[in-house]
Formats: C-alpha cells, structure tokens, sequence
C-alpha cells in the first residue's frame, strides 16, 4: 500500500511536469494517462488488492490522482488552443487571398432563361409537367392516337413497368395538363427536358430541352402567331434577323408551320449549320387543332389558339456558335467557363 501511494506520488510529478505545445502532444498525454488503458485506470485496477479496512483513504487518493490528471489535460488543452489562436493572430489579412472558383450558370439555362424572359414580357406564365408522362397527355390528348404514323417523328423511351408511361418526347404534353386545368384565355410556355431515343451524335442526343407555347382566347390568329415569334426572335438574336415561316406538318396543330431564321453562325451567306443555305430552322408552330381544344372541354367555334415548341440548345447553338450537342452534357470546365459573365 505505501508502495504503491509513493507511485502515485511519482506520476503526479511525472504529470505535473508535462509540458505540450501541439494537439498531438495533449491526445499522446491523455492516450497514456486518460485512456482506456491509461495509467490511471492501470492504477484504479490496483484497489482490488488494497485491504478492506484501507479502501476508503486509498479510494480518496486514488479520486484526487484522476482528478489531477484530468486537469492537467484540461489545461494542456487551454494552452494549445490559446497559442493556436495566436498563430491566427499573426496571419498578415493584408495578403491577397487564395481565389475561389465562382460556378457558372450552364449554357441552357442561361438562354432558358433568357427565352423566359422575352415570353414574361409578352405576358406568358409559366408551367412546368412531369418527365414521366402518360401517353394520353405526350401522345393521345395532342392528337396522336395509338398507331398513328406521326408517333414514328418521335423514337420514344417506354417505361417496362407500365406499358402506358414513357419519357416525354417533347413538352407538348405539358400543353395538355394546361387545357386539362384551366379555360381560356390561356397564355402559357412550358420549358423543360424532353427524351428521345436516338443515336448520341453531335447533331442528336437521348435528351434534350424545349421551350413551348400556347395561347388560346377568342380571335386568336395566325398574324399573333407570326408577330409573337418574329418579337422574340428579334429580342433573341437582334434587329436584323430575317424569319420565314414554311408549311409544315405537326397532328396537333393546323395549319402547322415551321419558322426559320437568318443564320446568325454566317449572317445567311451559307456554312455548314445553315447547310449553306442561309437559313436555319428554330422552331415548330401553328393553329391549335380543334380536335385538341375539344379534347379538353374547349369550345373551338369560340376558342381558337396558336402553339409552338422549340429547342433551347438550337437557339443556344445559333446564339453562342456551339457547334456539337454533347458539349452540353460532357460537364467540361473548359466548356462550362466560357460563360461567365453571361446572364
Ligand atoms: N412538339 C413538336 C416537336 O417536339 C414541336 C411543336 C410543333 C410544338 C408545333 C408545338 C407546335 O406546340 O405547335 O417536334
């Protein structure tokens, strides 16, 4: 028993003349002191030898041991942390800081945006549908019934577990969920990710992004259609853009047309976008049909509507010359940099 006092006695020296300066130091000191094979639980282990009548006073020295050893911890820790604080002191705040890289907003979304923002201006609201649609709402309610040969424009993505869902092929079908839920008047354009199933080149991809229209009120005609797409595409691409406007086919709309713009890669004098012809298509529209108005309730002697759907990374490319779609998906900084700065 006196022994083992007197070893006690030797550590509490050992302990008090601890000195550490790093975080490292103080974790080695309560390692071997305070751990779960520490020293102070080594001596604890001892009291089961100690003789009854001298457990409690040796049970006392022991207490005071641990507590000792507990503060010297306490107070290595202070002291490292405190100079710690010192050594921030001493950081010069004048030096120039390590640069942060700012993220850019993604090429799509900038134009996206931009495209929402001319349609806002002409009173558009916007809406958004799922991805994964029925094929009423994609296919059905657009005047696409089953076995219909135009379904065959659109390679489409089925879902395995429901032969009635699929991947959108374009955000039509957001047009549909509109008219599902709302009368006339309607002003409304759909952005979103449409999916096809196509061969990933630089001219197509599985995915891609669609901008829709649709407006529909009493009077609506073909010369509102025209007016809106020419106003937007000026806001777009500039004053001097030149449109034409091509008859076309879509089941939905009739008469459908396609509207192409002055190629803004050549200014129309002919390179490999415009297929040198100087023109580029942007764009599918036309007058709703009334098949479809009907299909929702719509009266189509009163109701007429115009609608229109066109690709965000078409107007991307001719607006920023990007020249293969999978730029837009391969997350390449170098890509993704250059539009910095952009809105
Ligand atoms: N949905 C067509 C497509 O994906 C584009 C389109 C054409 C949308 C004419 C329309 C429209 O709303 O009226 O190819």
């Amino acid at each position: 028993m006196e022994q083992l006092v007197q070893q006690i006695a030797n550590y509490k020296q050992e302990i008090g003349a601890f000195e550490a300066t790093t975080a490292e130091a103080v974790e080695a000191f309560r390692i071997k002191y305070l751990g779960t094979k520490g020293l102070v639980k080594q001596v604890m282990g001892e009291m089961k030898n100690v003789p009854n009548e001298q457990k409690k006073a040796f049970g006392q020295i022991l207490n005071e041991f641990k507590e000792f050893a507990e503060n010297k911890y306490t107070s290595l820790k202070e002291q490292t942390e405190a100079a710690g604080d010192t050594h921030i002191q001493q950081i010069d705040w004048s030096l120039p800081g390590d640069p942060v890289a700012v993220g850019t907003r993604h090429p799509l979304s900038i134009v996206r945006n931009q495209m929402i923002g001319i349609f806002r201006r002409l009173g558009f609201a916007v809406a958004e549908g799922p991805e994964i649609e029925d094929d009423w709402h994609n296919f059905g309610a657009m005047n696409l019934p089953e076995d219909h040969p135009a379904r065959d424009m659109q390679d489409t993505f089925y879902i395995h577990q429901n032969p009635d869902w699929l991947l959108r092929t374009h955000t039509s079908s957001v047009q549909a969920r509109i008219m599902e839920q709302q009368k006339p008047p309607i002003r409304v354009i759909c952005p979103g990710r449409v999916y096809r199933n196509e061969t990933i080149s630089a001219r197509a991809h599985c995915f891609f992004h669609q901008v829709e229209g649709l407006y529909v009120d009493e009077n609506v005609s073909f010369a509102d259609l025209k007016q809106t797409l020419y106003f937007f595409v000026q806001e777009m691409f500039g004053r001097e853009v030149k449109v034409r406007f091509r008859p076309s086919y879509f089941p939905f709309t009739e008469p459908s047309a396609e509207m192409d713009i002055s190629c803004q890669i050549c200014g129309g004098s002919g390179c490999n976008i415009c297929k040198h012809t100087g023109w580029v298509e942007i764009l599918g529209s036309g007058m709703v049909h009334p098949k479809v108005l009907e299909n929702f309730g719509i009266d189509s002697n009163r109701y007429t509507g115009f609608a229109f759907g066109m690709g965000v990374e078409r107007i991307t490319q001719l607006k920023y010359q990007v020249n293969d779609l999978r730029l837009y998906s391969q997350n390449d900084v170098r890509f993704l940099k250059q539009f910095t700065g952009a809105l």
